[in-house]
């Protein structure tokens, strides 16, 4: 018996791993973070047991997959996007090794690729940037020191923040100094689902853009000159004389 933490992908049915289908169709029993996951990944299952997690608390959560485990069924546990990033599947992990319960995790495609995707880019751009942050917007949440915003936009790096969408004004505020109010930026909603929306900008104007529209959550901000760059050089991957 295992437990699968598999990632859902972004929102379309299509973007889960041929691994991760295969085992939403086999397992038992069925968790998933029903904010997030559309039904739609779960089509297919033949499980006798299939619950939204969205409403359970981590005891909860934990007394399901101990169940699972005494009854030997192995359960699919349904996070969105990639389930190493913001899925706490941490403190689900620490538990199941303090009952010794085996897991494994089968990887998925994170929201930030769903987002490049969606406006055709590519996030490492050579003399541009060669770095990309994956970060939250924390207001409440404390963010261990070395990685409020400000220390991370001293890079200048690709940036994407998650859960940041209401505190746009004030991310843009502590980005600006940093990146430029003419750096390019871009919100994006529901990445890869039907009613995707994208909007684009510069530092400057992004506030008034969102404003203008009802997006306040499940909403990804990409920062970065990347993100409309002309001007780069090609790579060596498919130079002449490749080293
Ligand atoms: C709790 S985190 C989960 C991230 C997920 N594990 C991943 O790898 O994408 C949820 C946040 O991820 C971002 N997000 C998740 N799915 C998204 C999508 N389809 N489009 C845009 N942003 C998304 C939003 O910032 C959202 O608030």
């Amino acid at each position: 018996m295992t437990v699968f933490f598999i990632g859902a992908g972004p929102g379309d049915p299509e973007l889960v791993t041929v691994k991760g289908q295969r085992l939403v169709r086999t397992c038992p029993v069925i968790l998933y973070a029903g904010s997030l996951v559309p039904e739609a990944v779960l089509s297919g299952n033949v499980a006798e047991k299939v619950v939204n997690t969205a409403e359970l608390d981590l005891d909860a959560i934990v007394a399901l997959l101990a169940d699972a485990h005494a009854k030997g069924q192995d359960v699919a546990r349904v996070h969105s996007g990639d389930p190493s990033l913001y899925g706490a599947i941490g403190e689900q992990i620490r538990r199941l090794r303090a009952l010794g319960i085996p897991y494994e995790i089968v990887p998925g495609v994170t929201a930030t690729a769903a987002c490049a995707a969606a406006l055709g880019v590519e996030l490492t751009l050579p003399d541009v940037s060669q770095t990309l942050i994956l970060t939250r917007y924390a207001r409440k949440t404390s963010m261990p020191e070395g990685e409020q915003l400000a220390d991370l936009a001293r890079h200048r790096a690709t940036m994407a923040i998650h859960l940041g969408v209401r505190h746009l004004a004030r991310i843009v505020e502590e980005l600006t100094p940093h990146y430029g109010s003419d750096c390019p930026v871009a919100v994006i909603y529901r990445a890869s689902w039907p009613d995707e929306e994208k909007v684009t900008g510069t530092l400057a104007d992004i506030v008034g853009k969102v404003q203008a529209t009802d997006i306040e959550r499940t909403a990804l901000i990409l920062v970065g000159r990347v993100l409309d760059a002309e001007h780069f050089a090609d790579s060596t991957l498919y130079a002449k004389e490749a080293e």
